[in-house]
């Protein structure tokens, strides 16, 4: 996948998505989460890709490993470009997951990257402690499910820009971390909580950035995607 910002596509319908994709050349990276996938299906899927926009299928599994294994072999029939899943699922499920993408690749076609997501960047320090149950730090938990992605053979992880660095000293810088939760300083936070500007995340070591609703919600959706890039790029 190309390393400019990945623009969350959150719509439910696909006239949505092309309306607000008019401005935006088909080079941009896009990201297809679970609203807009439960509602068009593959077929988004298909119209993007003949529009020629990289995807990435964000749907985050996380099931038992024959489940996520045979939904992966068809997530790779659609020629998407990086998938992922749940860390949290395990080892067995991840190693699940690649043979399953393995498998699902036609022939002659790139397997799609694959990354684990290590902790949500809407949780906190207090989720991972009361609600999970880890008695170990919330920076502490992404390292690990990080090491365990890597063992498992995945490509990255999805984490938040604050634990890229140590991501990178850990797991090398060829390991893919993808992050959001990205706004621009003054703008809100929404439901993220563990959140960064894109000129922190270039420094700190994110591969890659997500943006939604600081794009979405702009009232210039491709000014914004272009003072972000610039912001990413650091040519602002
Ligand atoms: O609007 P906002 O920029 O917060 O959107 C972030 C996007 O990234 C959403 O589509 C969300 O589902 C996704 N995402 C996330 N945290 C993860 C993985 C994906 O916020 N760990």
């Amino acid at each position: 996948m190309k390393t400019s910002p990945i623009i969350a596509l959150d719509f439910d319908s696909s006239q949505q998505v092309f309306d607000f994709l008019q401005p935006f050349e088909s080079d941009v990276n896009v990201k297809v989460g679970m609203q807009l996938y439960y509602k068009e299906g593959p077929a988004i899927i298909s119209e993007l890709k003949e529009r020629g926009f990289d995807i990435f299928l964000d749907l985050k599994l996380h099931d038992i490993p024959n489940t996520v294994k045979s939904a992966m072999e068809v997530l790779a029939s659609l020629g998407v470009n990086l998938v992922n899943v749940h860390a949290a699922g395990g080892k067995t499920m991840m190693e699940a997951a690649l043979e399953g993408l393995d498998k699902g690749t036609p022939a002659g076609m790139k397997r799609p990257s694959i990354i684990g997501v290590t902790q949500l960047t809407s949780t906190d320090e207090r989720q991972v402690r009361e609600e999970q149950l880890i008695q170990s730090s919330l920076q502490e938990s992404v390292l690990h499910y990080a090491r365990l992605t890597k063992d498992s053979g995945l490509d990255g992880v999805v984490c938040s820009v604050h634990e890229a660095a140590i991501i990178t000293e850990v797991c090398g810088p060829d390991f893919l971390k993808v992050t959001p939760g990205i706004r621009l300083p003054k703008s809100g936070t929404h439901d993220q909580k563990r959140i960064a500007t894109p000129e922190e995340a270039r420094i700190k070591g994110s591969t890659h950035i997500v943006v939604g609703r600081a794009i979405k919600g702009a009232s210039d959706p491709l000014a914004a995607y272009e003072n972000i890039n610039a912001r990413w790029e650091g040519v602002e």
